[in-house]
């Protein structure tokens, strides 16, 4: 949430700065603004809106400067507007932050107290005044930033300039992601490496509790108490195209279409593979997975919902009983702890902060078997688990989870098979046969995507509805509370997912021809339990929209409408099938003229509580 970006450098940094705005705007996109020193002293630009808005205006006033800071907002404290735009200002310095300053009330009395007069609603303005105050008996600008920051409580990245000290940006990490990037030319900071990659690829990641300076030339970086410490400087792979548009019109319709690659980057490593070994989660996988009595799964949003579709792979195939927890539930209740739990966290993002504070409560609580099946390999999650497995999926902008949701699943399904090995349940020809259908599978899913043009066909017939039904059973039952998530958050129609065997004990009383109903209906077991279902809605005049095998016997006829995938795909369907969901949601999406990559209210990475 909030996107950062810092620059000091040779150059006029604007344009770096809005560049690097735009790339982060997924992060946040409610307002924006800018800081910068030029010969005209401390210059400050802010707007309601996306970046766009904030480039109109530096068109106008002709802003630049070597030295500047910058952020794309969304709002925690203080509602969107341009008086809480950041960067904040005190005493000739100005502020940008990400996170949560949890402790900002008191400190906000304690400054009023002191004569400081407040102009917006956020807790960022705190560490403005906090920072300028204590410059007052602190001249040093590096020292005074960390005095200040050692009395804040709660998550941050800030970065903070000063008119003053024209060359010289202070930032600091405490919960919410940060970075450097170095080049010959100047130094810079961001909330993540595709901001920065139009400058430089040498990068260094701050770890919690880092502050750092950084000049034209040199940086350093120290703990709060000033510790100097060293971090490694690393070369980012990123490549830019994977945060370009390129020839599609959306982020997520790309995300949809790169599934197949991110499929195959993912599971790069069973090409040349006989057989699935333990050592794909980490060096100490064998011993620590050897004895493991059960699973709990933490994760939020659609992480969530690949976690609950593991569930079933894991109990039915591995033999091994599963919990699956929203983190912001986990980490607030009395749980029972077994050391002997494995706990596996999922996140795109690596930075949620309710996974990350779940994790460390069950960590706290003695379970220390924990793995992290991420996407960024740099993020705090993969830190702080003892074992990983990062999903290749490359960065997704979207703010609408989708490649990355479909890489977790592969993830989870690779879990999935080396417990059942480990638990001597997978014979060496089922082993065979897993591994033949895994390699199969971007092909697979690429088959899924063909049926574009006709899912498109079926997205006008959502365009005026207000509400909609998803139905599924079994593993199934998740794809479409996830096909339900897509639907309401890029859409805004107001979706709710229904086990289909529930249907009869409440929901169905919502069924009419104005309630269009989804039913993920692959050929699976439970495919006649699941027709008599969908007969229930029917005989309630609810108009049908059925995603069937090609094996199937569902036919078309008057309010069902039917679509065949490809291929029936056995235990790992659930990949299949999400992808037309995620496609009628988009297409929904386009026809009701909405922000598809930037849906209301939303962000991308949800580093707040
Ligand atoms: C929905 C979506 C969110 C995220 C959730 C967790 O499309 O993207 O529900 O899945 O915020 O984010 P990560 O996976 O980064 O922890």
């Amino acid at each position: 949430m909030c996107g950062i970006v810092a620059a000091v450098a040779d150059r006029d940094i604007v344009p770096v700065l809005l560049e690097g705005l735009r790339k982060l705007e997924y992060r946040g996109y409610d307002s924006a603004g800018l800081a910068l020193i030029n010969e005209n002293g401390l210059q400050r630009l802010r707007a309601l809106g996306r970046v766009a808005e904030l480039t109109a205006q530096v068109d106008e006033t002709g802003a630049a400067g070597n030295t500047g800071i910058a952020h794309t907002r969304w709002a925690t404290h203080g509602a969107p507007s341009e008086r809480n735009a950041h960067p904040h200002i005190s005493g000739g310095l100005a502020v940008v932050h990400n996170g949560i300053i949890e402790n900002h009330e008191a400190l906000r009395a304690h400054l009023k107290a002191d004569g400081y007069e407040f102009t917006s609603d956020t807790d960022t303005e705190v560490v403005a005044h906090l920072i300028a105050r204590e410059l007052q008996t602190t001249p040093d600008f590096f020292t005074a930033v960390r005095a200040s920051i050692a009395r804040l409580q709660g998550a941050y990245a800030i970065a903070v300039l000063r008119e003053v000290e024209p060359d010289r940006i202070i930032v600091a990490r405490e919960g919410s992601p940060l970075l450097l990037g170095l080049s010959d030319a100047g130094n810079y900071a961001a909330s993540d490496a595709s901001a920065l990659l139009q400058v430089t690829r040498r990068m260094v990641y701050l770890e919690n509790g880092d502050c750092a300076e950084l000049k034209r030339d040199n940086y350093r970086i120290t703990r709060v108490d000033g510790t100097p410490v060293e971090r490694p400087e690393k070369e980012s792979q990123l490549s830019a195209d994977a945060v370009e548009l390129g020839a599609y019109r959306h982020y997520m319709q790309k995300e949809i279409f790169e599934q197949p690659a991110a499929l195959s980057n993912t599971l790069e490593m069973l090409e040349t593979a006989h057989s699935i070994q333990p050592g794909l989660f980490g060096a100490d996988a064998e011993a620590m997975l050897k004895d493991v009595r059960q699973v709990l799964i933490i994760a939020c949003g659609t992480s969530y919902h690949a976690g609950l579709v593991a569930r079933y792979w894991l109990e039915a195939i591995a033999g091994i009983s599963c919990a699956v927890e929203v983190a912001s539930e986990y980490r607030y209740r009395d749980s029972v702890p077994d050391p002997q739990t494995l706990v596996v966290t999922i996140s795109q993002s690596g930075e949620t902060a309710d996974t990350l504070a779940a994790l460390q409560h069950a960590k706290a609580l003695g379970m220390t078997r924990t793995l992290a099946i991420c996407n960024v390999p740099e993020s705090s999650l993969v830190r702080e688990t003892a074992l990983r497995f990062i999903t290749r999926a490359g960065p997704e902008i979207g703010v609408a989870s989708t490649k990355a949701f479909t890489t977790q699943l592969a993830a989870l399904y690779l879990l999935t098979l080396v417990l059942a090995k480990s638990r001597g349940r997978l014979t060496v020809s089922h082993e065979a046969a897993e591994l033949t259908a895994l390699r199969h599978l971007p092909v697979a899913v690429a088959k899924v995507l063909e049926l574009e043009p006709q899912i498109k066909a079926w997205a006008g017939h959502f365009a005026t509805k207000q509400h909609a039904l998803f139905l599924g059973r079994g593993r199934h039952y998740p794809i479409a509370m996830e096909g339900a998530l897509k639907l309401k958050e890029i859409s805004y129609i107001h979706a709710e997912a229904y086990a289909a065997g529930e249907l009869k004990h409440g929901p169905l009383a919502l069924v009419d021809k104005e309630m269009p109903v989804i039913a993920v209906a692959p050929n699976d077991a439970l495919i006649e339990k699941l027709k008599s279902n969908l007969q229930e809605v029917r005989a309630r005049g609810g108009e049908l929209y059925v995603f069937a095998d090609a094996d199937s016997e569902m036919q078309a006829s008057d309010g069902i409408h039917v679509l065949h995938l490809p291929e029936h795909y056995g235990a790992l369907s659930a990949l299949l099938h999400v992808v037309p969901l995620q496609l009628l949601s988009y297409h929904v999406a386009l026809v009701r003229g909405t922000d598809v990559d930037k849906p209301r209210n939303l962000a991308k990475s949800v580093t707040v509580e």
